[in-house]
């Protein structure tokens, strides 16, 4: 096999077959196929795609590039949660627990923020003592006896991809549904859970900015996973504003803990009760979505969820009188609004705008070594509908340095969109759009 007559022939768009599929993964995982060629071979995919049987041979690919996780040592089902990424998304810091409280094990590898999300471990280590560098011994056993544990990734998953996504960073092939869908789902199934729910974000902060593209990726990745012999199924949820109120590692947490007291947002909370419904019929404990998401709900009524998280948080070592006291979390010294420039209705925000705000404040990593400000970030106070006055703060910034905050400033005034009235575009907005499962898809009213 020659990658040259690869390459032709998905320009020709043909099918590629198994067997080519691993020749171009292996070859350019182990060295052999250079950048030049295997961007070409994504360019031509950008372009003419690939069939579902061929982005399930690109996943299965990838996933056997190394290693594979053994969760076998758990006890019970485990359901692995997966968002393809927001800005203000801390479901995992409030579905682990709420999912946990039902007996379920959650057992999630992690990874720390890139760009303008940010991750789950960044935001756990505001919380002082809290460390995601535990033993697999101890991240075991301790999903066996609380039933959650969130530890840093140390295996070798889908090293294809790793390598794949760098070259298509700065190829211009990031934006293309077989290879997102390849390469999510490629980590996904080399994570060992016995079930995967997937958040596909749709909107101005996610990769998928319409409705169509999301559920398309979602539909994919949901054929690919079950396809690859896992239970999968997909939630569509909004990505036109941030999710929840708070910006911002110590923020997002802060935010998380108002959650699991009966404080959150209707974004948030609808967010985490559909993903916590689907996590619990794939575990096989519930059948039907209304009870599912009763069920979910009540872990919050009844304090469980809450009880869990600060069982989980001593666990790994961190000081679980934040979770009771949460003013005691550390936030950025200078606090200022930003105001409203005119009167109006809030009909759109650029939420990856309000993602690079909070990068800029000193929150996000703008290369893998940055170090990051865990206590700078923004908390939203004015969100889509709602009615705004000229001079009313649209949210309030914590930032350690003025400069940066006036940066931070000027662009979040631009990010927001106020009209007269709402407009049609609007009326349509909702928090979750429709899910997904090996039955088919499911729109919600
Ligand atoms: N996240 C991934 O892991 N891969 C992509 O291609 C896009 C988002």
């Amino acid at each position: 096999m020659r990658m040259y007559d690869l390459i032709n022939k998905k320009k020709n768009n043909l099918k590629l077959t198994k067997e080519e599929i691993d020749f171009i993964v292996q070859g350019y995982t182990g060295g052999e196929i250079p950048d030049y060629q295997m961007s070409a071979f994504l360019m031509a995919v950008c372009f003419n795609g690939m069939d579902m049987e061929e982005t399930t041979n690109l996943t299965i690919s990838m996933r056997d590039s190394g290693d594979t996780l053994d969760l076998s040592r758990i006890q019970g089902t485990t359901v692995d949660k997966h968002s393809t990424g927001g800005v203000g998304d801390k479901t995992s810091l409030i579905l682990g627990p709420m999912i946990a409280a039902l007996g379920i094990p959650v057992a999630k590898m992690s990874g720390r923020g890139l760009g303008h999300t940010g991750g789950t471990i960044d935001k756990l280590e505001s919380i002082p003592g809290f460390s995601t560098s535990i033993s697999g011994d101890l991240f075991f056993e301790n999903v066996n006896k609380i039933k959650l544990s969130i530890m840093g990734q140390t295996a070798d998953l889908a090293p294809a991809d790793k390598k794949i996504y760098a070259l298509r960073d700065v190829t211009a092939t990031v934006d293309c549904l077989p290879l997102i869908a390849s390469s999510i789902m490629s980590k996904k199934l080399a994570s060992g859970a016995d079930a995967i729910v997937l958040d596909v974000k749709m909107g101005s902060g996610a990769f998928m900015k319409d409705y169509d593209s999301a559920l398309a990726l979602a539909d994919t990745m949901v054929k690919i996973g079950n396809m690859a012999g896992k239970n999968t199924s997909a939630v569509i949820t909004d990505m036109n504003q941030p999710l929840g109120r708070n910006v911002g590692n110590a923020l997002e947490v802060i935010e998380s803990i108002e959650a699991l007291n009966g404080n959150a947002p209707d974004d948030l909370l609808q967010d985490c009760v559909w993903l916590a419904a689907l996590m619990l019929i794939s575990a096989g404990v519930a059948s039907d979505i209304e009870k599912a998401k009763e069920m979910a709900l009540a872990t919050i009524k009844d304090g469980s969820a809450l009880k869990k998280f600060a069982e989980f948080v001593e666990a790994q070592g961190g000081d679980s009188s934040y979770v009771f006291n949460p003013s005691k979390f550390k936030l950025g010294e200078i606090c200022e609004p930003v105001y409203a420039p005119c009167d109006g209705i809030v009909t759109k925000i650029d939420a990856q705008e309000i993602g690079i705000c909070s990068l800029i404040l000193g929150g996000g990593r703008e290369t893998k070594e940055s170090i990051i400000d865990l206590s700078v970030g923004i908390k939203i106070e004015k969100k889509l509908h709602d009615t705004v006055k000229k001079g009313e703060p649209l949210c309030l910034m914590y930032a350690n340095s003025k400069e940066k905050l006036e940066q931070a400033k000027e662009r979040f005034i631009n990010a927001y969109t106020i009209s007269e009235s709402e407009t049609e575009e609007l009326k349509k907005h909702k928090a979750v759009y429709a899910y997904i499962t090996r039955d088919g898809v499911n729109v919600i009213n």
